[in-house]
C-alpha cells in the first residue's frame, strides 16, 4: 500500500478510488422488444447506475461475433455487434456516462478471436498466405495436452489439426477461437490500433482478458520459432495507452500466483498492468465464509505483494465466469462445496461454482450484507457484477457459465422488466421460482429503505468517502476471536476502521481505537453516531454483524 499521498495523485488516478460495475448489454436492457438486450437499454439505465453510485462501468463484449463464448469470440475489433445498437449509440453511452462521473472501460481481447474472423479465415486457407503468421500453427502432431484445457467437457486439446493444410493450430479455450500470435509484430501493431480507436472514442481503458494464456502462448508458439514475451507485450500497451492518454488504465484478469501477478504491474517499474482482479483474495473469502473463520482470508491479504502506489487490485465476489475456487488445495476446495454448492449440478469443472452469492449463503439478509460489507472493507477497488446490488439468484438448469448470465431484474412485470418480447424470444430466460423477479427485482428494492439495494447503495457512498480503503496502509488488529476481522486502513492521519463478525453466533470485541492516547475518538458511518472514546472500545455485533468506524480526533465535527 501507499503512504504520502497527495491530491495531484488522488485527481488522476482515479482507478484507485472507484466503485466498478460489470455488465453485459446483451442481458442489461432491450429497448427495441426483440429479447436481446442493447445499447438503446443500456443508455436509458446509465441514470441508474449513477443512482447506485458507481463510478466505472465495465462493458463485457459488444463486439461483432458468432456468440458461441458470450461475445469472447471476435470477428471484428473495431465494431458493435448489429444486435446490440450501432457505434453511434456506444458513443452516446459512453458520453452519458461520463457526464454523470461514470468512466467506462471495454473487454479487450487480445489472446483470441473467432475462427470466423476474416484473418483466420485467410490464415487457414494455404501455409503461404499473407495472414498465417497472424496464428499459431503447428505442422508435427502435437503432444497430449488434454491436461492444459479450460473447458474439460468441450476440449480435450489445445491444438485442432485444420483440414485444409493439414496443420494444427493453438486455442486455449475452445477450438473455435484461434489464439493470434503475439509474436508477430503485425499483429501486436494492429492491437495497439484497437486500443487507439476505442480510447479515441472515449473508452477509459480496459479490461484485459485472459492474460495467463499469453504466457502459454509464448510456451506453445508451435513451428514458428517466435518468442512472446508477456510482459514486453503488456509494457508496450501500456505505453502506447500512456502516450495517448495518459489517464486510462487496464485492468488485467491474471488469475495467476501472486509472485506473477506482480510482475504483470511491471514489479517496482509498474509499467504493466495498473489493475489486476485479486482471484486469490476472493476465493480465500469464501473459504473465510464457510469456515465463519478469518483466517484465510487474513493470511491471503498478507501474502498479497506490496504494489506500486499507482497500481492496485480489484476486489470481487462474483464475475461472469464459473466462481474458481482453482487457488484453494483440493481439500479446502471441497469445504467451499460442501458449505455453498454441495449438488453436482451447482458445481462446474469441479473447480468452480455456477452459484451466485445469495444462493450461496442460504437467502440469509444478514449474511448476505455482511459479505459485500466485507468486500467492500477490503484494501482495493470493489467491482460488482450486475445484479448483485439486488441479490439476484442464478438459473442451474441454464448451461455451464450461463447460470449467472441471466437477463437483468428490473421490475415483478413479464420478463422481470427487461425485455417486452414474448419469454421464449430472450437471449436468455429470467431466472425462475424463488430468485424470479417477483421477489427479486430493482423497482421494489429502490422503493424499500431496508432492501438490499438500499444497503449497496449505502455502502457505496460511505466507501466513496473512505479513500483511505483505496490509498492507505493496511493492518489487521489483533484481537482473540477467530470469526471476527478487524481491519485498519489509514493515509496521511486519517483512518477507517472495520469489523466484522464472519460467524452466526453475537460476539464482542475490543477495538483499539485510539492505543496510544492521542486523544482520537470512532464515529460509525453506517449509524452515523459517535461510538466511541478512549484507547479502547467494546463492540457488540450481532451474528453477521459489522461496522465501519471512521476515527478522528475527539471533537472534530468536520470529519464525518
Ligand atoms: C476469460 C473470460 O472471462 C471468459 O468468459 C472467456 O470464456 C475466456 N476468457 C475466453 O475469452
Amino acid at each position: 500500500m501507499c503512504d504520502g499521498v497527495r491530491i495531484t495523485d488522488t485527481s488522476d488516478l482515479w482507478w484507485k478510488s472507484a466503485v466498478i460495475y460489470c455488465l453485459d448489454i446483451e442481458t442489461f436492457h432491450d429497448s427495441d422488444g426483440d429479447g436481446i438486450g442493447d445499447l438503446g437499454g443500456l443508455a436509458r439505465r446509465i441514470d441508474y447506475l449513477a443512482e447506485l453510485g458507481i463510478t466505472c462501468l465495465w462493458l463485457m463484449p459488444f463486439y461483432p461475433t458468432p456468440d458461441r463464448d458470450d461475445g469472447y469470440d471476435l470477428t471484428d475489433f473495431y465494431g458493435v455487434d448489429p444486435r446490440l445498437g450501432t457505434l453511434g449509440q456506444l458513443v452516446e453511452v459512453i458520453r452519458t456516462a461520463h457526464d454523470r462521473g461514470i468512466n467506462v472501460i471495454a473487454d479487450l481481447v487480445i489472446n483470441h478471436t473467432s475462427d470466423r474472423h476474416p484473418w483466420f479465415q485467410a490464415s487457414r486457407r494455404s501455409t503461404s498466405n499473407r495472414y498465417r503468421e497472424h496464428y499459431v500453427w503447428r505442422s508435427t502432431e502435437p503432444p497430449d495436452t488434454s491436461e492444459l484445457v479450460v473447458f474439460p467437457d468441450r476440449e480435450d486439446s489445445i491444438w485442432e489439426r485444420d483440414e485444409r493444410t493439414g496443420e494444427w493450430y493453438l486455442h486455449n479455450f475452445y477450438k473455435h477461437q484461434p489464439d493470434l500470435n503475439l509474436s508477430n509484430p503485425e499483429v501486436v501493431d494492429e492491437i495497439l490500433r484497437v486500443v487507439g480507436f476505442w480510447l479515441e472514442l472515449g473508452f477509459d481503458g480496459f479490461r484485459v482478458d485472459g492474460i495467463p494464456f499469453l504466457e502459454q502462448n509464448a510456451k506453445n508458439a508451435g513451428d514458428t520459432g517466435l518468442e512472446v514475451d508477456p510482459h514486453e507485450l503488456m509494457r508496450t500497451i501500456r505505453s502506447f495507452l500512456n502516450r495517448r492518454t495518459g489517464w486510462s488504465m487496464m485492468l488485467g484478469e491474471v488469475n495467476l500466483p501472486h509472485e506473477q501477478q506482480l510482475a504483470f504491474f511491471g514489479g517496482d517499474a509498474a509499467d504493466e498492468l495498473q489493475m489486476q482482479f485479486d482471484f486469490i483474495g476472493m476465493q480465500a473469502t469464501y473459504l473465510a465464509l464457510a469456515r465463519e473463520d478469518a483466517g484465510p482470508l487474513v493470511t491471503a491479504l498478507q501474502e498479497r505483494p506490496t504494489i506500486d502506489a499507482t497500481c492496485q487490485w480489484a476486489t470481487f465476489l462474483r464475475n461472469h465466469d464459473e466462481l474458481t475456487l482453482d487457488k484453494l488445495t483440493d481439500g479446502e476446495r471441497e469445504e467451499v462445496f460442501a458449505a455453498f454448492g454441495p449438488e453436482p449440478e451447482m458445481q462446474l469443472y469441479g473447480r468452480g461454482l455456477k452459484r451466485r452469492l445469495p444462493t450461496m449463503l442460504g437467502g440469509d439478509p444478514r449474511r448476505i450484507r455482511m459479505a459485500y460489507s466485507l468486500m467492500f472493507s477490503l484494501p482495493g477497488t470493489p467491482t460488482l457484477y450486475y445484479g448483485e446490488e439486488i441479490g439476484m439468484g442464478e438459473d442451474l438448469e441454464a448451461d455451464g457459465r450461463m447460470a449467472v448470465r441471466t437477463p437483468m431484474q428490473w421490475s415483478a412485470g413479464r420478463n422481470g422488466g427487461f425485455s417486452s418480447a414474448i419469454p421464449s424470444r430472450l437471449v436468455q430466460r429470467v431466472v425462475p421460482d424463488g430468485y424470479g423477479p417477483e421477489h427479486v427485482n430493482v423497482v421494489d428494492q429502490m422503493h424499500d429503505p431496508d432492501s438490499l439495494w438500499s444497503f449497496i447503495r449505502k455502502l457505496i457512498s460511505i466507501r466513496r468517502t473512505c479513500p483511505e480503503l483505496g490509498w492507505g496502509t493496511w493492518t489487521v488488529l489483533d484481537q482473540p476471536e477467530p470469526r471476527v476481522l478487524v481491519q485498519r486502513c489509514s493515509v496521511e492521519g486519517s483512518a477507517v476502521i472495520t469489523v466484522h463478525n464472519l460467524g452466526a453466533d453475537p460476539v464482542t470485541v475490543d477495538v483499539p481505537v485510539d492505543p496510544d492516547d492521542a486523544g482520537l475518538e470512532a464515529v460509525d458511518l453506517m449509524a452515523e453516531e459517535l461510538v466511541t472514546g478512549g484507547p479502547t472500545t467494546r463492540i457488540a455485533l450481532e451474528g453477521y454483524g459489522f461496522r465501519w468506524l471512521r476515527v478522528r480526533p475527539a471533537g472534530d465535527l468536520a470529519i464525518p
